[in-house]
């Protein structure tokens, strides 16, 4: 069974292994390039899994299965929205595609934004990226018409998406 969890402050390692492994394996899936990332010092990694361990400003949330972390994605409210979450680095290992992992990872970001008191979550999916574009529409997104280059190919575009959140029975 694969169970989706909140990183622990001593995972800095299992995540650089994840991220690289994930801007490696779909470098056009994402703005950041394995080139960049892997220039990351130990510090900036333990820094990152301390950050998206707890607290409402930043989260990283980890599926695994078994012995097994088999995918990522990340949330992080920016400081000029408090009420939109963005989902960024979301990657399910290829061997565990298509089992509902990719699910699991997006409702993880939904849920810690609702709890978070934000309206809305956002995300940047890179035109063409069939599997990610029917991943999120499943989930309730809907493309916002906003569009740019992708950071890391600016020969590609990247589609902006939006899901509503909405509060928890009793909450803000
Ligand atoms: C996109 C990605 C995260 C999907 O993860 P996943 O674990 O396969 O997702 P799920 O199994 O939960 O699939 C949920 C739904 O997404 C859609 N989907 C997923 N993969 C798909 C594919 N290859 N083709 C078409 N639709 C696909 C389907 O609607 C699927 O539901 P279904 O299997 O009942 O038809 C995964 O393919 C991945 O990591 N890709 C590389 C990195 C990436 O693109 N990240 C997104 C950055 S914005």
């Amino acid at each position: 069974m694969t169970v989706v969890r909140r990183i622990r402050p001593g995972e800095a390692d299992a995540l650089r292994l994840l991220r690289l492994a994930a801007l490696a394996e779909s470098p056009s899936a994402f703005g950041a390039t394995h080139a960049g990332e892997s220039s990351l010092t130990t510090e900036d990694w333990i820094e990152r899994a301390r950050a998206g361990s707890d607290g409402p400003e930043r989260a990283t949330f980890f599926a695994v299965a078994g012995e097994d972390i088999v995918g990522l994605v990340g949330g992080y409210s920016p400081a000029s929205a408090s009420a939109v979450v963005e989902l960024v680095s979301m990657w399910t290992h290829p061997a565990v595609r298509r089992t509902g992992v990719g699910r699991l990872l997006v409702n993880a970001v939904l849920d810690w934004a609702r709890t978070c008191g934000a309206r809305e979550v956002q995300l940047w999916v890179t035109k063409g990226n069939t599997a990610a574009e029917n991943l999120y529409r499943a989930m309730g997104f809907i493309e916002t018409g906003d569009y740019q280059p992708l950071p890391s190919d600016p020969c590609q575009d990247e589609t902006r998406m939006t899901a509503a959140v909405y509060p928890a029975v009793g909450g803000r």
